[in-house]
């Protein structure tokens, strides 16, 4: 990053607010496009007129409230309240349900959410010395950092390379009497498939497990597009044996970032999430989510977004999107060489290449260098390198120009060619042991890779390539040291 003010973030002297805005919008000029419809992923854009500048006002009046303790603020408790009872409802919980008594918090995101949905199913269950989970591969990898963050062990369940869902006899059979948790995606995010729901709740309550359904991506959409008639399988609180739901608002209810909603069936299910201590001098605390200071800009933010936009809105997000994804699969289709590697079911679209000559690598980067901004996935168990795309509904306006990027940047990956790495390199990613890496070793693949201090490279073609040679837990800790070495303070 560079030294904007020459002074570093703490100047001798402050500096006047129009510089210091200057300077921030100097410094997202490096950024990519938050809007407009080219990132197909990190960001959800509805391209709705107006929103953002709501939102911000939103933001901005509760920014200093503070959700630690409810009682001093009720203008957070009351917006939280109609947050969750809005998503309970869109996810078939409420009065004149199935299920009535769904209870829920507003977490920072979706990994907190997750945390938490594993974290109060382990804490039911304070007889196991060993708690486990059982998740699908396909299963976000929050659950892994909630496994790891609580000590749980993660069991995983391969899925399908061609259905790319796991098979309900795996979920099954990997149920232990340890098991506190069962995990399914709606969809995943990876592939943007959903899992089958009902019946992999099934087994876990046979089992008298907790089922919690990850539907931080797609639970805004997926009510949304069943309502216009997408085949939608059941995968919410209308199903038996799904105890907690997880659903983001800040993806595709289109909230600003840090706003989760995480939904349990009832009370008594909730009640293991919380955290409670009075053993101090200090403020009794209590805390439903992991963080205790909570700024109420989010929440709020989130609520006038969703006020705003309302049922009708979300419906008509949900159109464009639908009829864009439609369009960039068509997109995908029509180039040699390209193959969808599931039928969008969602609002993700995800390709790989069947032609060796076709480096997806290098697609990337060459849609990246023509203002298109995809997300590379490395090979892994099976399952092909891949690209996806998260689809949200400002893309609508640009599906008839992506065709012709497409095209172009893979005659352009053809005429490059696919990625080369030195054998040796290819061999030493192939081989070393996570241990055996050195600094020394470290710095001299980020500068022959092009990752030097503070920056990443243009092109990631060459490091993607670096990383899918290797197993995953080098690739866990090359990741490590490389974005270490993006984190160095500026003095
Ligand atoms: C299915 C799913 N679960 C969980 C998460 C994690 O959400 P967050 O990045 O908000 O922590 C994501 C993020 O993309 C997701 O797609």
């Amino acid at each position: 990053m560079t030294d904007t003010a020459g002074t570093g973030a703490l100047p001798v002297e402050g500096v006047p607010a129009a510089r210091v805005l200057d300077e921030i919008r100097a410094l997202r000029a490096a950024d990519r496009p938050t809007h407009g419809g080219r990132l197909f992923a990190y960001v959800y854009d509805p391209g709705v007129a107006g929103l953002d500048e709501l939102a911000q006002a939103a933001h901005a009046e509760s920014a200093h409230v503070n959700g630690l303790d409810p009682t001093a603020f009720p203008s957070l408790l009351a917006m939280e309240n109609a947050l969750v009872g809005a998503a309970a409802r869109l996810l078939g919980g409420g009065p004149g349900t199935s299920a009535p008594d769904v209870v829920g918090s507003v977490t920072s995101g979706g990994t907190e959410s997750l945390i938490l949905a594993v974290k109060a199913a382990r804490d039911a269950r304070p007889d196991l010395t060993e708690p486990r989970i059982v998740v699908p591969v396909s299963g976000h990898a929050a659950f892994a950092k909630a496994a790891h963050y609580l000590r749980v062990a993660l069991d995983p369940v391969p899925v399908d390379p061609v259905t790319l869902r796991p098979a309900v006899a795996d979920v099954a059979a990997a149920i232990r009497p340890e098991t506190v948790l069962v995990v399914a995606s709606a969809p995943s995010y990876a592939h943007g498939v959903v899992d089958p729901v009902a019946e992999i709740a099934a087994v876990a309550a046979a089992a008298g497990v907790r089922c919690h359904v990850d539907a931080c991506f797609g639970g805004w959409t997926l009510p949304w597009l069943r309502r216009l008639g997408a085949p939608v399988p059941p995968f919410d609180f209308a199903v038996p044996g799904v105890t907690s739901i997880s659903v983001d608002l800040h993806k595709y209810a289109y909230a600003p970032k840090g706003v989760s909603v995480l939904l349990h069936r009832d009370a008594g299910l909730r009640a293991p999430q919380f955290f409670a201590y009075a053993d101090w001098p200090g403020y009794t605390m209590v805390n439903p989510v992991i963080a205790s200071t909570r700024s109420g800009g989010p929440i709020a933010a989130a609520y006038a977004t969703l006020r705003h936009l309302g049922e009708d809105g979300y419906l008509r997000l949900a159109e464009v999107t639908r009829d864009a994804v439609a369009g960039l699969a068509d997109a995908v289709r029509a180039v040699d060489g390209l193959r969808l590697l599931a039928e969008p079911e969602s609002t993700v679209v995800c390709f790989t290449a069947d032609d060796p000559e076709l480096d997806l690598f290098v697609l990337v980067d060459e849609l990246t260098a023509r203002g298109w901004h995809t997300q590379p996935q490395l090979a892994y168990a099976g399952l092909p390198a891949s690209v996806h795309l998260t689809v949200t509904a400002a893309v609508v306006r640009r599906v008839a120009e992506f065709g012709p990027a497409l095209a172009e940047a893979a005659a352009a990956a053809r005429a490059a060619g696919p990625v080369v790495l030195p054998p040796e390199l290819l061999a030493l990613a192939g081989s070393l042991a996570p241990e055996a890496l050195t600094p020394d070793l470290i710095a001299g693949l980020a500068a022959g890779l092009g990752l030097g201090a503070g920056a990443a490279p243009d092109r990631m073609a060459a490091v993607n390539t670096l990383l899918q040679a290797a197993p995953v837990r080098l690739r866990e800790r090359l990741l490590v040291e490389f974005v270490g070495l993006l984190q160095r303070p500026t003095w």
